[in-house]
């Protein structure tokens, strides 16, 4: 494997598969003072708060038994013919409104990040995460768990995955956009020498991936995977006048991903749709019915015209009355914000069994190829063996994470690979929870003998693409 080699001839080699993270710089890492002082530091603090942390990621969050039940289009939504208000009395009844007063919304300034994510995006142009777009896992956890009752076990996974790829994982912080020098080690003091962590955007890593609902591929547009692509929002929007009696439902985005899957895979020489980013795509097209409706999905909740073009700052240049029933209405884009006309958060918090279910049904769908395009126009294969119910494809999909973690980081550094193991306890209770049977493997090992066990394990749960598609932009960097 890839890693192996590199960890042989590192001193030789430019390209890490951990792309901030230079022979240097790792090098620099274990002699400087003041970076193994904040290490050593932050390994106590870790250690020290761990179980109470664990704790209080999984008060309430409570698997939803049965919550396939809600899948497969929103079987028992009333439709709202007016769209843009509320869904109907009852649909929305004892459920929490929105905007509040003390999370205003203010458009982000131009040092502000902002990315790929329109649900991240609108938690920090009302503040509900640090307005900046620089966030840590913890408020990542509250800001999603507040505005939109996203699980503590979701978000765990999400936003640690966000850290660990494409953040720091000392301060747990990440941009929620592209590259940032305010992240890194010691706060981006040391990014001249250890490079730049990617933000949440970086490509291919855990989050981000092609075939994308309204952002191009990192390849097709110059490295830009973050802008909003009215067209691609023009196409979503005519999906759900085809398919989701003009809503957003579970129907519509499914189509919308199968055309998307197959025009990208068509035109992007570097195509890579591989786990786990590749679930983070599919779990985002289910959040946009999952989160974005009026109202809870599967109970009378809506994805209405006016709740996913406000979220996703798809301002239509028609505001005429009926506009939004034409097919080739156009969109330009406005920062992402919370309906002001009022909008109602969904009342169960959506865990993973429900966002890998949702994965699922966008998957079985579309059917598509998971892998990336290897060198000569051939595809390499990603994992084989990828289970089809949600229960086991979620252990899959936390398997797939740890897969991803670049193998020569922990041999290289085993204080670092403390850290990093200590990071992942982060999302172990949610693993657990789902009684998952295997065990990530320890990642505190130097040598071979933990290298292959590594090895195969990356292989089972991420696959050959991993490694030898020439789009992963992983290895690129
Ligand atoms: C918990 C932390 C979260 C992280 C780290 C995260 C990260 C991301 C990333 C990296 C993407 C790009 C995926 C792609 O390439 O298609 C994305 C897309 C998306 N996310 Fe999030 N997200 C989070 C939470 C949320 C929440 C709470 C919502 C909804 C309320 C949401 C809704 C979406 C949607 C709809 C997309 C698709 C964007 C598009 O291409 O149209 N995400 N997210």
């Amino acid at each position: 494997m890839r890693c192996s080699l590199l960890l042989a001839a590192s001193a030789a080699t430019s390209v890490l598969a951990f792309p901030w993270m230079t022979p240097e710089g790792l090098d620099a890492l274990m002699k400087h003072p003041s970076a193994q002082e904040e290490v050593k530091r932050k390994l106590a603090e870790y250690e020290a708060g761990k179980a109470d942390n664990i704790e209080a990621r999984q008060v309430g969050t409570g698997l939803v038994p049965g919550v396939v039940s809600l899948l497969g289009g929103t079987p028992t939504a009333v439709y709202d013919n007016v769209l843009g208000l509320i869904p109907t009395g009852d649909s929305v009844k004892g459920l929490k409104k929105f905007p509040e007063a003390e999370y205003p919304f203010k458009a982000p300034g131009p040092t502000d990040q902002r990315g790929p994510c329109p649900g991240l995006n609108t938690l920090a142009n009302h503040g509900y995460i640090p307005r900046n777009g620089i966030a840590t896992i913890g408020q990542i956890n509250a800001g999603t768990a507040r505005l939109f009752n996203m699980g503590a076990d979701l978000s765990s996974l999400l936003a640690t995955g966000g850290a660990l790829d494409g953040g720091d994982i000392l301060s747990q912080k990440m941009s929620i956009g592209g590259p940032d020098n305010r992240v890194g080690v010691l706060n981006g003091a040391l990014n001249s020498v250890f490079g730049t962590p990617t933000g949440i955007a970086g490509h291919g890593k855990f989050n981000e991936g092609d075939a994308s609902a309204t952002r191009l591929d990192f390849y097709l547009n110059n490295g830009d995977n973050i802008v909003f692509v009215p067209e691609l929002f023009k196409q979503m929007h005519q999906q759900a006048l085809a398919k989701g009696n003009g809503t957003y439902s579970v129907d519509a985005i499914q189509e919308h991903f199968k055309n998307r899957y197959r025009d990208s895979r068509a035109a992007n020489s570097q195509f890579y749709f591989n786990l786990p980013s590749a679930g983070v795509v599919m779990g985002a097209y289910y959040f946009i019915p999952g989160f974005f409706s009026n109202g809870t999905i599967g109970a009378g909740g809506v994805a209405n015209e006016a709740s996913i073009t406000s979220f996703y700052g798809a301002k239509p240049k028609d505001t005429s009355a009926n506009a939004w029933q034409n097919p080739d209405l156009e969109y330009t884009h406005v920062p992402e914000r919370i309906p002001e006309q009022g909008w109602y958060r969904r009342a169960t918090p959506m865990t993973i069994p429900e966002a890998v279910a949702g994965i699922l049904d966008v998957y079985l769908y579309a059917k598509p190829a998971i892998g990336g395009a290897g060198a000569d126009q051939n595809w390499v294969v990603g994992p084989v063996d990828i289970p089809n119910n949600p229960q086991a494809l979620s252990c899959f999909l936390y398997n797939a994470l740890y897969a991803n973690f670049p193998g020569d980081l922990f041999n290289s550094l085993s204080l670092l690979s403390s850290i990093v193991s200590t990071l992942s306890s982060t999302i172990v209770p949610g693993y657990k929870a789902l009684g998952c049977k295997v065990d990530f493997p320890q990642a505190t090992g130097k040598g071979s003998t933990y290298r292959s066990v590594y090895e195969s394990w990356a292989k089972t749960y991420t696959g050959e693409a991993k490694t030898k598609a020439v789009g992963s932009g992983w290895y690129q960097k």
